[in-house]
């Protein structure tokens, strides 16, 4: 197994040090969405691997989510907010469109004054906030760098739209990322990579609120402040957008799917996980997943898996894990490091 020479001939890497998540406890079932629109549970489950989703409740926002996420993950790398260098937030449901969220939770964290920003690449967005991190630390800039994912998608669901409503959850998940020598420890990340094609903006998209489409009443009534799909465009796109990332990924490492112990696959459907999973000849094993009791939960959906399974024992440091994302854009990222 060789790392590959980009990664090997810097003086800095970029390891995880701590990782936590958070999960409302509110839950929405399929059962509840049965009496919301025309479906059932066995259609959900079938299509989707989904069972239930957790919900934000209206007191809270996404920055309290990311918050709780943030400290479990400051906790496990033994940091207070005041060792942080820098705070990257992926989301596509912000406190508010102006100031970032990350400004937000810098203050709720109660850190000093550091840079502060957020990433909106949908469900890439943590990856390719690892991925900028990984980059800041390489560069021998910070320390210790906190990237969140979080979400608070049901706010920005429209419940009249049966093929979308029954994916999106809400959620958040941490990680720090810390700098070491590159001869200190054998944890480290090994090859990046984060592309988008803006080809595709119109197949998952929420049209109005913004300079194109500002909020009129009847935007609003059309309900194109919500999220719009088209679910089979999606689903196409998503498998080649992810069997492609993999390969690249793989690629600049100089790793082979067999080098590879786990694959933490961003959890939008089952279905693309499993479609992914037979192109690339990936054993179901190694692919875990949380879907059936999250849904997808866009950037926070891989850091959530990553600490749900570093939780239960199955992820284990000095593994090769390779994690992989999709998303509106489209947009799509992997990131391969040794844990
Ligand atoms: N319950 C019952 N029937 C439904 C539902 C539902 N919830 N939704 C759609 N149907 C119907 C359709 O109306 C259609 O009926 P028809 O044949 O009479 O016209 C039939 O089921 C089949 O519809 P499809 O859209 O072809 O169903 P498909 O198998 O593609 O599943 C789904 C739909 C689940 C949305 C799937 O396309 C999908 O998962 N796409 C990817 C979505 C995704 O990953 N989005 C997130 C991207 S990540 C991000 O950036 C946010």
């Amino acid at each position: 197994m060789n790392l590959s020479s980009e990664i090997a001939r810097t003086a800095f890497q970029a390891r995880i040090s701590g990782v936590g998540s958070y999960l409302p406890t509110i839950t929405l079932t399929n059962s509840d969405l049965e009496r919301m629109v025309d479906t059932s549970n066995e259609w959900i489950l079938e299509r989707t691997g989904i069972q239930k989703r957790h919900v934000c409740p209206s007191s809270e926002t996404t920055s309290d989510l990311a918050l709780r996420a943030a400290q479990a993950a400051l906790s496990k790398a033994q940091l207070s907010p005041q060792d942080l260098d820098a705070i990257i937030v992926a989301t596509v449901t912000p406190d508010q469109p102006l100031p970032s969220t990350a400004c937000f939770l810098q203050a709720k964290l109660g850190c000093r004054q550091i840079m502060a920003f957020d990433v909106v690449a949908a469900c890439s967005g943590f990856l390719y906030s690892m991925n900028i991190a990984h980059d800041f630390i390489r560069a021998g800039t910070y320390r210790h760098i906190l990237v969140v994912g979080a979400e608070t998608l049901t706010r920005m669901v429209n419940y009249q739209d049966r093929q979308s409503c029954i994916l999106f959850g809400d959620g958040a998940g941490a990680v720090v990322i810390s700098k070491t020598q590159s001869s200190e420890s054998s944890s480290c990340i090994m090859s990046s990579q984060s592309v988008s094609s803006g080809a595709f903006t119109d197949i998952l998209q929420v049209s109005a609120g913004a300079s194109r489409f500002p909020v009129t009443i009847e935007r609003l009534e059309a309900r194109q402040n919500l999220i719009e799909m088209q679910g089979r465009e999606v689903f196409k796109s998503a498998v080649q957008f992810l069997r492609d990332t993999c390969l690249e990924a793989l690629n600049k490492a100089g790793l082979t799917v067999e080098d590879v112990d786990w694959f933490l696959i961003h959890q939008a459907n089952l279905r693309i996980i499993e479609a992914v999973a037979k192109q690339l000849k990936i054993p179901i094993e190694k692919i875990p997943s949380n879907i059936r009791e999250v849904g997808n939960t866009s950037s926070a959906s891989i850091p959530i898996l990553m600490s749900e399974k570093i939780e239960d024992g199955t992820l284990q440091r000095g593994q090769v894990i390779l994690m992989a994302a999709f998303g509106a854009g489209l947009t799509s990222a992997a990131t391969i490091l040794r844990y």
